[in-house]
């Protein structure tokens, strides 16, 4: 008999219980340490707690906890969409907000069937667009997130993503674009094309950047067709990659931003991103929900944003970043088959050629380095990257080691 009233459904990392967060590191209730590598999976953004985040929560929490927004607005919204509205690449001024990454990329899709009348979507091979119906007909990482929940939504379609294994790149972003004109030649014309949904750096699926010559190919073809650019930036934005969002790696305006995980430090938030005249075309009443809003969440992420705006973060995002993947690469030395380490900023993976020697390393990660780690790829044999962004230089120099001896220990 269940001695548990919880769901088996969510798979679990550790089995570790937590009794409290500080910055980078967690501590469970038996009083163990931990260096938290994962993140809350690119979510804690400035770290476990931030002070700062702690205490906006605390003080909006006290003067009201929801005020829906159909019913009420208040005053924290306009001030968070003026803030976005700043970081946002290109003329991105006019946002919608929701709870999670999964409903952004939904949201996304049905603004660009409004805006276009026009009903397909094309994605990319590997990508991680959520969970829901729509949001997992277009997720393409790893066949379990959508076994057994056919049939899926129709409408999506599947183009290539450059394989980062091969070594001539232009030649695999040539290969990968050519793909995409025959997919719009031969499945899903231009004409029935809402848009074409990308992460600027593939999470789910590995951690694996798309060149900028693919980010521009990909918008190229777009703008030439009416078709609307969305970039994913639910796990790459809020300066995980070393810029506020990854498309700005590559000369690229998307006309659609999806944003979640980091915006709000942990405080389940999300934000879609658009032009004013895209946004115009979007019914009043066609879109919604019962919690996009919430002042607590606003009062999180702009807080959040305080933190990830303040002179010189973005810096310390690249130069930690720097510092971790220069480290892996001298482990590369010793360690052949760790045969590819990958930035940008501290969106980093370690891919090994042989997928059945990860599991036992990030293991003897948590067990004997107590840095916690997490697996990413379509063959599970990424190890990803990705500290809370106040991450220190001890902090990385303490991960680099625990590594270091779990390479030892497992090779
Ligand atoms: C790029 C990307 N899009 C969407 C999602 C879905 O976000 P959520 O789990 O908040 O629904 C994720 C989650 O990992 C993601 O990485």
């Amino acid at each position: 008999m269940s001695t548990s009233n919880l769901s088996r459904v969510w798979f679990k990392v550790t089995d570790l219980q937590v009794a409290s967060g500080r910055g980078c590191r967690v501590t469970t209730v038996e009083g163990d340490q931990y260096l938290d590598f994962a993140a809350g999976i690119a979510v804690n953004s400035t770290g476990h707690s931030h002070p700062a985040v702690v205490e906006a929560i605390a003080r909006q929490a006290e003067r009201f906890v929801h005020a829906q927004v159909n019913v009420f607005t208040h005053d924290l919204l306009e001030p968070l969409a003026a803030r976005l509205a700043e970081i946002a690449p290109g003329p991105i001024d006019t946002f919608f907000f929701a709870n999670s990454g999964a409903e952004i990329t939904e949201a996304a899709i049905k603004l660009a069937k409004q805006a276009t009348g026009r009903p397909n979507t094309i994605v990319f091979s590997g990508s991680f667009h959520g969970r829901t119906h729509l949001a997992m007909a277009m997720t393409t990482s790893k066949t379990v997130y959508r076994a057994g929940h056919a049939p899926l939504p129709g409408g999506v379609f599947v183009a290539p993503f450059p394989d980062p294994l091969v070594a001539d790149r232009d030649a695999e972003v040539s290969r990968a674009l050519r793909g995409l004109d025959h997919l719009l030649l031969s499945q899903t014309s231009p004409a029935e094309t809402a848009a074409m949904i990308l992460e600027p750096v593939l999470g789910e699926g590995g951690y694996v950047p798309a060149p900028p010559a693919f980010i521009e190919g990909v918008a190229e073809r777009c703008r030439r067709h009416g078709i609307l650019f969305i970039a994913d930036e639910v796990q790459s934005g809020f300066g995980r990659t070393g810029k506020m969002f990854a498309v700005e790696h590559a000369d690229v305006e998307p006309d659609i931003i999806c944003m979640a995980k980091g915006i709000a430090s942990g405080f389940p938030f999300a934000a879609l991103g658009t032009r004013r005249e895209l946004d115009d075309r979007w019914p009043t009443g066609s879109h919604g929900g019962t919690y996009g809003g919430n002042p607590i969440g606003c009062a999180a992420a702009i807080a959040t944003l305080d933190v990830l705006t303040a002179p010189g973060f973005l810096d310390h995002v690249r130069e930690r970043g720097r510092q971790l993947t220069d480290g892996l690469r001298k482990l590369q030395g010793g360690h052949p088959d760790l045969r590819q380490v990958r930035g940008p900023g501290l969106m980093v993976a370690t891919g090994f050629a042989d997928a059945a020697r990860v599991p036992a390393l990030v293991e003897h990660c948590l067990r004997e380095g107590r840095l916690i780690l997490m697996t990413a790829g379509t063959y599970g044999r990424d190890i990803r990257w990705m500290p809370p962004l106040v991450v220190t230089a001890d902090e990385i120099d303490e991960a680099l080691a625990a590594f270091a001896a779990a390479l030892d220990a497992t090779g």
